[in-house]
Parts: C-alpha cells; structure tokens; sequence
C-alpha cells in the first residue's frame, strides 16, 4: 500500500516525506484493520517529524487522528464489524494513519453515524479527548458517568467549585472542542483569547461566552468583562510565556490544565496561590498503561455529540488526497501557530 512515510527529523524547509509503497499492516488480535478516508493534521505530529528519527534502516509513519472504513476484525476487537465507518486516534509507538490503511486498537476507535463525513468525524478525535481529559479530569476515569449522582463532588465532569473557567488559544483545535463540551454539558462560564478578528469570530461561534486578546492584558480585559478571576485555565499555547498572567487571574486554590508543555516551565507565578497543574497527553493511556477503553467511550460520546449537534466538527481546510504537497502544506498550516479549527487531508 502507499504511505508517507520518512527516516530522518527534519524541518519544514528541508520536508521530507516520501509516497512510498510500505508492507500492509499485520493487525494483531485486538486491532482493526481500516481503510483510512481523511486524516486530521496536529501541531504534535509535526514536532514529532522535527525531532523523531526513524530507528536506522527503518520509517515512521505518523498520524494518529482518522475516519474510515473497517476492513477486518481482529478475534479480540469486540463491538465492530466489516464496513464500519468510524473515526480514532492510534498509539504513537506505532505506524500511524498516513497511509492507506492503519492497524490500530480497537479501544481507540468509535462507531460514527452516516451523517457525520469522513473529513469532519477526522477533525474531533485528538482535540476532543485532549480537551475532555485536560477538563473532566477523572469523570471516565472512575467510571462516574452519574452526573454527581455518588455525591463525589464532580458536576458534568467539571470538578467541584470550577463555575469560571478561561480557554488560552480559544480557536485551535482543543480550544473549540473544550468550549464546546463546556457551553454543552456544564453551566460554566467561559472566557476564550484569541488575537484576531477571524479567531476572535470562531471563538464566538464556538460559544464562548466572552474572547480576550492573548496579545493584550488579559486581567484588564477579564475586569472589563465582569470577570475577577478564573476557577480554571485551559492553556492550549504559549503556556510558558503566558504564565504570568494565568497565575495573576486564577483563583487562590484554582486549576490549571496546560496540554502544550514540552518544556521548561516556571512553577513560581503558580505557588503563592496553590494552584493544582494537571498535565495533559492524550497518549499517556497508551504510554503509561491508563484505561485506554475510556478514551473509546469519549470518542463514541463526541460521535453522538456531532450528530446531535451539541458539537459542531472543526473542519476549516479540507486537502485533497494524500500526497507529499497536501501534507506539507497541511504541516505549514499547523507550524504557523495560527490554525483556526482543524486542516484535513481527504483521501
Ligand atoms: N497534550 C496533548 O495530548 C495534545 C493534544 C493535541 C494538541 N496538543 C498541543 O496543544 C497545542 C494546541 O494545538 P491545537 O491543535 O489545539 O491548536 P493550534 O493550531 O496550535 O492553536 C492555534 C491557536 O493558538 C493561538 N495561539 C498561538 N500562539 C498563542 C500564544 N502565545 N498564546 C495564546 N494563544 C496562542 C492562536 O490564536 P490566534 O491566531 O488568535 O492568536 C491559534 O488560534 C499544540 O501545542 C499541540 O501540540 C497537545
């Protein structure tokens, strides 16, 4: 089958995936076997094609963001059958979605209805679990799906006393998603950023209830706006350098859920007020042995959530088939830090 595939970390000047003919995948027993439709292109994919290398001889695969069609079933891959249409993300230690078929774990993969597109199912799966585990931290985890009906103090997912919460990078893909899952299943208010008119507007549409300028004083805005402080940050970008401010607008006690540290970053402004940091990496329950099947159940629930309405996919540029152009000009939309929703590549 053909895949894009490359050897060496490079730099988006010096692009090198290649269309090559690679082996067909050998699924193992809990896998599926699915022929790939569209795939959604993350601004982590392209830091992994910066710096991961191929082990020498070899070649990566990236991609783990899909919709398509099953093709086969592995004995252990329980709930799917032959012709499934379905969306899903991948393990990253393995041959990922550019290519035209993937095997991947079936727990990783929901069913989605006719009515959702391959291009826009594509666009929910990494910015929607990214955001509802950054968010609703233990909700799936612990299996308390009650609406607080075991009294443990969590409301819609949000824990306890989080009624305010701030979204940094509003119009990204985890951005949308998070205000997304927050307008429709909780009652918190929630404040995006974002730097330009035509981010400002999707953040709106998305259904923040106010939008501040990242590039501008935020705690001055957020007065302006009736807001003293926060319960919880959502940090999407620019964590380390917006530190100083998150920390000024939180609550003493309050929350901050960054999804964009990969590295250094200066506890100090968050200490005085005894902030909690939740860390957030959608792979870890593969990574770390989390409870990959509870990331199935998010993806069926944004599924219904599109078909329902309740979500609204994020899908802004959709490319044409896979191929070494549509994929570098996808991985220049997403290095240049200013994607509003998400750029799909339609096979
Ligand atoms: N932890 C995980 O598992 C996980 C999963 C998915 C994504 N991520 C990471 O999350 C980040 C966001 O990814 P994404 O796909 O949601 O969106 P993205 O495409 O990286 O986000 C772009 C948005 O960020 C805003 N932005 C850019 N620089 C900013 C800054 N310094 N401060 C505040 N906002 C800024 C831009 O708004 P304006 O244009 O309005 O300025 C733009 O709308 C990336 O770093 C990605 O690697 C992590």
């Amino acid at each position: 089958m053909k895949a894009l595939a490359y050897e060496k970390a490079h730099p988006l000047d010096a692009f090198a995936l290649e269309l090559v003919d690679v082996a067909e995948p050998r699924p193992r027993d809990a896998d599926l076997l699915v022929g790939v439709r569209a795939v959604g292109i993350n601004p982590g994919e392209t830091a992994i094609r910066r710096t991961r290398s191929a082990e020498p001889g070899g070649r990566l695969i990236l991609g783990w963001e899909f919709a398509g069609v099953v093709e086969a079933v592995g004995p252990d891959a329980t709930g799917f059958a032959v012709g499934d249409r379905v969306m899903g993300t991948g393990d990253m230690a393995r041959d990922g979605a550019w290519a035209e078929r993937l095997s991947v774990d079936h727990r990783v993969v929901a069913r989605i209805p006719d009515r959702l597109s391959f291009s826009d199912a594509a666009s929910l799966p990494i910015g929607g679990l990214t955001a509802w585990e950054a968010l609703f931290r233990d909700r799936d985890r612990h299996g308390d799906r009650d609406g607080d009906r075991d009294g443990d103090g969590d409301r819609d997912g949000l824990a306890a006393g989080i009624d305010r919460v701030l979204i940094v990078g509003g119009a990204g893909g985890v951005g949308t998603l998070a205000t997304q899952l927050l307008k429709s299943r909780t009652s918190a208010l929630v404040v995006s950023t974002a730097s330009r008119p035509a981010s400002r507007e999707w953040c709106t549409r998305a259904g923040a209830d106010a939008v501040v300028d990242h590039t501008g004083d935020v705690p001055g805005q957020l007065r302006d706006a009736g807001v003293d402080r926060v319960d919880l940050v959502l940090s999407t970008a620019g964590t380390s350098g917006n530190i100083g401010w998150i920390a000024e607008i939180l609550r003493p006690f309050g929350h901050l859920a960054a999804v964009d540290l990969n590295g250094p970053l200066d506890l100090g402004p968050l200490v005085g007020k005894s902030v909690s940091l939740h860390t957030e990496t959608v792979f870890s329950s593969f990574m770390a042995g989390g409870d990959v099947a509870g990331q199935g159940r998010i993806l069926a629930e944004l599924a219904a959530d599109a078909v329902a309405g309740r979500i609204r996919p994020l899908t802004t540029t959709v490319l044409g088939g896979l191929s070494v152009d549509t994929m570098r000009t996808a991985h220049e939309l997403a290095e240049s830090g200013r994607t509003i929703g998400k750029t799909v590549i339609a096979m």
